[in-house]
């Protein structure tokens, strides 16, 4: 097994274990992902993931580079559609992704985190797309996920010249949304997810697309995108209990439907 998966209730812990090539992406472990990105389209119970990586070191650094030079040009092609296809699965998974950025993410590893929800790093971890040095560009959508994330002119900053940032400076980029202590970082990737975890599941997909998919059109188009986001939410069971419980003054029991 390539990954190591936890169960937490709602939430799950997906962890890449590859420490001794840090956590770096072989087609095994793409393979494994798409696996497990399939099995969650049908688990209404499995609200978030946490994905990190095994040790102190790295998160991912990329694609395993020690594989990639043994592969043909044709299975670095298919490597690469299986990497592209497996982010988008977590982009579009009706789950709310949660990387836990516990040390280096860089190329592949950094687009992963990218492809992901939310980003919480620890202090000391290091991010970027080392691409241009490396005689490519960042192909597991980096040069069209980091500009959404932190906007063209700081996207450029660190594609163009492939430097390295820490947490803090991620954190002033907006590349991740939190910072965590050592010790600390799958405590408050927990937290995170677990707080989107309570909310009602119709509505975190339906948020999630909402984002994603209106942030690039005309701003007409992208309200009436959010609308049509809206108006599913509105025929769920859920959206009346949770009136209910308002009502009632308790928790409400999402269901997803
Ligand atoms: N693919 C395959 N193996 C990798 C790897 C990768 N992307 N990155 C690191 N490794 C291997 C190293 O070759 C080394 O193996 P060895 O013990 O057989 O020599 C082992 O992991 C440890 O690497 P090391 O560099 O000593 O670890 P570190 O903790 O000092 O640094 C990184 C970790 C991630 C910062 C550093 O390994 C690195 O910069 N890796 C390259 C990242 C990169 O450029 N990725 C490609 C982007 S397109």
């Amino acid at each position: 097994m390539e990954w190591i998966v936890e169960d937490r209730g709602a939430v799950e812990v997906w962890t890449i274990d590859g420490e001794s090539r840090r956590n770096s992406l072989s087609r095994a472990m793409i393979r494994e992902l798409q696996e497990h990105l399939k099995t969650i389209q049908s688990r209404r119970g499995l609200r978030a993931v946490v994905l990190t990586g095994k040790g102190h070191k790295a998160f991912c650094a990329g694609a395993d580079l020690k594989e990639r030079a043994t592969m043909s040009q044709e299975d670095v092609h298919a490597f690469h559609q299986a990497l592209r296809d497996s982010f988008r699965g977590i982009e579009t998974a009706a789950q709310v992704f949660v990387a836990a950025v516990n040390g280096a993410a860089l190329g592949g590893g950094l687009e992963l985190a990218l492809a992901c929800d939310l980003r919480v790093a620890v202090e000391g971890a290091e991010m970027g797309l080392p691409e241009v040095a490396l005689g490519i560009i960042p192909g597991g959508g980096g040069t069209q996920r980091l500009p959404r994330a932190i906007g063209v002119a700081r996207a450029k900053d660190l594609v163009l010249t492939a430097r390295r940032v820490g947490a803090a400076e991620a954190l002033a980029m907006g590349l991740v949304s939190r910072v965590a202590a050592p010790g600390r970082l799958l405590e408050e990737a927990l937290e995170l997810a677990g707080q989107a975890a309570a909310n009602a599941p119709v509505s975190l997909r339906q948020a999630k697309r909402a984002i994603d998919g209106g942030f690039h059109l005309p701003l007409e188009e992208a309200l009436a995108f959010e609308n049509r986001m809206y108006q599913d939410c509105l025929k769920t069971k859920d959206r009346v209990e949770a009136l209910r419980a308002f009502a009632e003054k308790r928790k409400p029991n999402f269901t997803g439907e």
